[in-house]
């Protein structure tokens, strides 16, 4: 048997994406900037996708640019912006400092080419106050980033008040939604945000598609320079089977947000009432509201997190840590550490995250294994550590 909790870093493909991908594969092979029958078709088939994007979003299908997933709309709305906003004397960029890497490095690389940037604070439950963008906006900030939902703990930003700031001192705002989108409504009126970043991937749909919207009017450069494709937007010829994916699981998304939100919320809270009673010493890192409805994030006192995956993966459960393994030291999650977590919690903790298929058999079985491998694992340290003193 085995069990997939992962899905905040990819979910399956939805057998009617699948379809949907397979027949556009091999049966529309046209190229959507052709004049003649072929390429119409291909265009027929964006057009019906990017309209699906936009009912998602409550949002006009032209200001939807498709893009190869979610790394890219980030890189796009920062750097476009910043291109765009140059000339206009602004200079200064603003982010949270729990942005995923796709946003943090592209700050980076910006600030090498002369822009300072800002990164703002969250607090120990990992929500960014409104205060502090009031205190780090400047009149020279051209653009302000922070996420919808955080890939490792699924807290949600007041973006809608945080957008509102930004927009009072002229800077344009941009919200990765990547994990938010198709998990829970996201309407880009409501949030009052000029940018956003989505990716398919991440709701059943195919890897490397993905969508920028930006709101008519506002200044955005192009990065990739070439055709005239995606209204001059974004040169290159359109991945029509991926996006057409990306159109049905967009559409399936918006059919089934009510429903399955409420299923796998439950979901997840049975899994978290269920691990916090049957294990000592675990807490739940983040804010519990508000959240996405499918993630936790669960420190272990005393078990090092990496080694808990592997066991788990070795019973057939897939599940991941926010801490990445690098020349064989453990780097602590970013995030969980901008939450001013002490660092054996950082390095401690696994995320769950749950998704289309997950039921309540798979929950147990987690629940039946995890105390008997916590406290394995806490017997082994407790030996090494006797060991070696
Ligand atoms: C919040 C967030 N932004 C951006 C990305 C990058 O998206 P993609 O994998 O489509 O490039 C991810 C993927 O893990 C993510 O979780």
């Amino acid at each position: 048997m085995r069990i997939y909790f992962d899905h905040n870093a990819t979910t399956p493909v939805d057998p009617a994406v699948a379809e949907t991908v397979t027949r556009v594969l091999t049966g529309e092979f046209g190229n959507a900037s052709s004049v003649h029958h072929f390429g119409q078709r291909a265009k027929a088939l964006l057009d019906e996708a990017r309209s699906a994007v936009a009912a998602l979003l409550g949002a006009e299908a032209s200001e939807i640019v498709f893009t190869s997933g979610g790394t890219e709309s980030d890189n796009f709305a920062l750097r476009g912006v910043a291109e765009a906003m140059e000339p206009t004397g602004r200079r200064h960029l603003i982010a949270s400092s729990i942005e995923h890497e796709a946003v943090l490095n592209t700050l980076k690389a910006l600030m090498r080419r002369g822009w300072r940037t800002t990164l703002l604070p969250v607090d120990a439950s990992g929500i960014v106050h409104p205060d502090a963008l009031a205190g780090a906006i400047a009149d020279d900030t051209a653009i302000v980033s922070v996420m919808h939902a955080n890939n490792e703990i699924g807290t949600i930003q007041p973006i809608a008040e945080l957008a509102r700031l930004a927009h009072a001192r002229g800077a344009l705002f941009h919200t990765d939604a990547v994990q938010s989108v198709g998990k829970i409504p996201v309407d880009v009126g409501a949030l009052g945000v000029d940018l956003l970043s989505l990716s398919a991937h991440k709701f059943n749909g195919p890897k490397g598609a993905g969508a920028l919207w930006i709101k008519r009017g506002a200044r955005v450069t192009a990065i990739l320079t070439g055709g005239k494709h995606e209204r001059n937007r974004r040169a290159g010829t359109e991945n029509v089977p991926a996006i057409a994916g990306l159109g049905v699981a967009a559409r399936l998304a918006a059919a089934k947000l009510a429903a399955e939100a409420a299923r796998v919320a439950a979901l997840r809270n049975r899994l978290e009432e269920a691990i916090l009673a049957a294990v000592p010493g675990t807490t739940i890192n983040g804010a519990r509201e508000p959240r996405v409805p499918n993630t936790t994030n669960i420190s272990f006192d005393a078990v090092e997190a990496e080694s808990l995956l592997i066991a788990l993966d070795l019973e057939g459960v897939a599940v991941s840590t926010g801490s990445a393994c690098s020349s064989g030291t453990l780097e602590p999650s970013h995030v969980l550490r901008a939450m001013g977590l002490p660092s054996p919690r950082t390095q401690n903790s696994i995320r769950l995250s749950l998704g289309a298929g997950n039921t309540e058999a798979e929950v147990d079985f987690l629940v039946s294994k995890l105390p008997g491998l916590v406290e394995k694992l806490r017997s082994l340290t407790r030996k090494s550590s006797v060991v070696s003193r």
